[in-house]
């Protein structure tokens, strides 16, 4: 019944095949699907695995921890530390890089992941997810910080799972965007959705409206644009859709286009954005880019923003290219007073948020 079927290893070997590396980065996607298989398990088991509920600690973030935000992790860092791939790893849900153990082999890899997204989400029972991006450390020493601080452009391979009603891997080596589906019976990632295109144009938007009062004016302009539908300057209706799992509306976005946005607002003058640069907005940036999508901070692509800091926050906008590029414009409109003309020209280029992420 399978026979003819791509497998995740196959589809890896054939992709990287050309890749001088012996093989290192397909073992380490294969051990990263290692990791999802177990958490998907988990998460599968519902309130009957005993995994639901706060353990008392919170994390680097602030963030009340979920039990399965640390079994996630752990199992994350128990399937990758061994391979010999890896030269360490940066976790949403620790402070420190981590290291591997000195009975390991160091490889030539660094895997930044956020071992469960949307996490608020787990004892709902609504689909969460996994993210990870890798680099590449072409050094001998152990990583410091500083080396994982590197552009989204230098990813060499990203991806997500999200753990809906079925398990899905979906992945990137910078040749296009690929899915995989996880057939439970044998225990294997199968390609169902090669080559995934997300449309340049889209009536769907997704974004927490709840925060709408602490939004930057080009923000709130394409979202009163949106809903003022065809009775507005778009002249056609949209729809709003927000999961609060940002894999989940990611995934969404893939399979049939739409625009999403955690933008830069004022909630809290210490956040410059509610999503993490180098483990959420890099690796879904890089799968969106790879889809012919674009991933923007409003006033930049997000992949060729460094990052000063292992849990530095962006503002996110990706998507259907069009919309992705009219929202940029707003901000660039904004940003040089274009889209109030008649403001004095004293404060017309004058912006709280010009220069910043
Ligand atoms: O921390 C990340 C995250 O859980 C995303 O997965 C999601 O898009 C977002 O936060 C949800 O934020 P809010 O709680 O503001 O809706």
């Amino acid at each position: 019944m399978y026979l003819g079927r791509t497998t995740l290893s196959k589809f890896l070997i054939e992709q990287l095949h050309e890749l001088d590396d012996n093989g290192q980065l397909a073992g380490l996607l294969v051990d990263v699907a290692a990791a999802v298989k177990s958490i998907a398990a988990m998460t599968a088991k519902g309130a009957l695995g005993g995994f639901h509920g706060v353990i008392d600690n919170t994390n680097v973030q602030g963030e009340i921890q979920k039990k399965l935000d640390v079994l996630s992790n752990d199992a994350l860092i128990d399937a990758c530390e061994w391979g010999g791939m890896l030269a360490g790893m940066v976790s949403e849900e620790m402070e420190e890089p981590i290291q591997i153990p000195a009975e390991f082999k160091r490889g030539r890899y660094l895997l930044n992941f956020d071992p469960l997204d949307g996490s608020s989400n787990i004892d709902v029972n609504v689909s969460v997810g996994t993210i990870f991006s890798v680099l590449v450390h072409d050094k001998d020493t152990p990583p410091t910080v500083e080396d994982f601080l590197q552009e989204g452009r230098r990813q060499v391979a990203a991806g997500y799972a999200i753990y809906g009603p079925a398990t899905m891997l979906v992945i990137t080596v910078g040749k296009g965007t690929h899915a995989f589906t996880l057939d439970r019976e044998i225990g294997n990632f199968i390609l169902t959705h090669e080559n995934l295109r997300i449309p340049p144009d889209t009536s769907e938007f997704a974004i927490n409206t709840s925060n709408e009062r602490f939004w930057e004016p080009p923000i709130s302009r394409y979202v009163e644009e949106c809903k003022a539908g065809k009775t507005g300057v778009r002249g056609r209706d949209f729809n709003m859709r927000w999961i609060a799992s940002m894999v989940a509306d990611v995934h969404r976005i893939l399979m049939r286009g739409g625009v999403f946005m955690y933008p830069r607002d004022t909630k809290d003058p210490a956040k410059v954005g509610r999503l993490r640069l180098l483990y959420e907005a890099n690796p879904i940036g890089f799968i969106v880019e790879q889809a012919g999508g674009a991933a923007s901070y409003g006033r930049g692509a997000i992949l060729d923003h460094a990052a000063d800091s292992a849990h530095q926050r962006i503002a996110v906008i990706l998507g259907s290219k069009n919309e992705v590029e009219r929202i940029e414009r707003y901000h660039a409109e904004h940003d040089s007073g274009a889209d109030r003309p008649y403001a004095s020209p004293l404060f017309k280029d004058r912006s709280l948020y010009r220069s910043e992420v």
